[in-house]
């Protein structure tokens, strides 16, 4: 199926890395708000992309009146302009409602019909998916129990997992309040964390008791800590900050920490305020990609995605 999927403006590089991990297909067109893809993928799990629709026609925008003729039982019309595109909305939604058999409802159709115009092209998509923000809001750290101000937001929490490419388990071997394995449990994925502080362990399981997640979690030393092998591990590392080290130097604590979770997978997301791609290669990870997330003017996150 010809997919149309279209990404939110502050993070789209991340948004095509998320989507390329997930994908079962080949890319058909990219922009840097859009992507086209012919494939499959599992676009409920997605965070960072906006809209999913099947393309079902692209044309030059004069030629919208030509399209093959499409039957519905009702349908709402949409146009999304791409940077700033100069097409007549209303224009377009008259010609391409004009080529729509079925009666207009703007409350529940039963089909979206959303035209996003780039340039003087078009392409007509039926919605699939619309990302809704509120679905996520619900475990961000100030809805959770037990706060955290460190805790990762639930939306970045989910691109971090997709990032991946976790599809059954993952482990967080610093895991705080369990920002990330809320998400990993949303998905449907076994998760496992270790978290050193007892204060904020006991804080993790009440989290995850009131959202319903059945995820493992172990109140130790991740340098000491005795699992076995996880298809992913994806972690937001301890920074020295806020985040307690327990007596052990920021340095030294990664080294270790990187060359241990070598040992529990061959597949990392890992996340830290400072690019740490020297210390993970000399740990024997292959650093395939880094994304700096900007938080504020003190703080940029930088995400790395690690393979053996
Ligand atoms: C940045 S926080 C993780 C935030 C987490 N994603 C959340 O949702 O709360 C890093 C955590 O690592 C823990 N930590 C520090 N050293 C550790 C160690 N050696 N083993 C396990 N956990 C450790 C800290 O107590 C802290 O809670």
């Amino acid at each position: 199926m010809r997919l149309l999927l279209f990404f939110s403006g502050n993070h789209s590089k991340l948004a095509r890395a998320e989507v390329l991990s997930l994908l079962g297909g080949s890319v058909e067109h990219e922009s840097a708000h859009l992507m086209v893809v012919d494939g499959s993928i599992d676009f409920r799990r997605l965070a960072l992309t906006r809209f999913v629709g099947e393309v079902l026609a692209e044309c030059d925008v004069s030629h919208l009146g030509t399209i093959t003729p499409m039957s519905f039982k009702s349908f709402a019309v949409k146009v999304t302009r791409v940077l700033g595109a100069g097409a007549d909305r209303d224009e377009v939604i008259r010609v391409v409602a004009s080529r729509v058999r079925g009666k207009v409802d703007l409350k529940h159709p039963s089909a979206i019909i959303h035209v996003f115009v780039e340039g003087s092209h078009a392409f007509v998509t039926r919605e699939l998916f619309e990302f809704r923000a509120k679905e996520l809001a619900c475990r961000r750290p100030q809805a959770r129990p037990f706060f955290s101000p460190t805790s990762l937001q639930p939306q970045l929490a989910r691109a971090l997992i997709n990032l991946s490419g976790a599809g059954r388990e993952v482990l967080d071997p610093f895991c705080g309040t369990g920002g990330i394995l809320l998400e990993a449990c949303s998905l449907g994925l076994r998760a496992t964390g270790v978290e050193l502080d007892a204060r904020v362990f006991e804080g993790c399981n009440e989290n995850l008791w009131f959202f319903g997640c059945d995820a493992s979690v172990f109140n130790e030393d991740f340098l000491d800590w005795r699992g076995g092998r996880f298809e992913a591990i994806v972690t937001d590392l301890p920074y020295g900050k806020s985040t307690a080290l327990f007596g052990k130097a920021l340095e030294d604590l990664y080294a270790k920490s990187f060359a241990k979770m070598r040992e529990h997978s061959s597949k990392a997301v890992i996340v830290s305020n400072k690019d740490v791609s020297q210390l993970l290669a000399c740990a024997g990870w292959r650093v395939r990609d880094v994304f700096p997330v900007y938080v504020h003017k003190t703080m940029t996150r930088f995400i790395h995605v690690c393979c053996v």
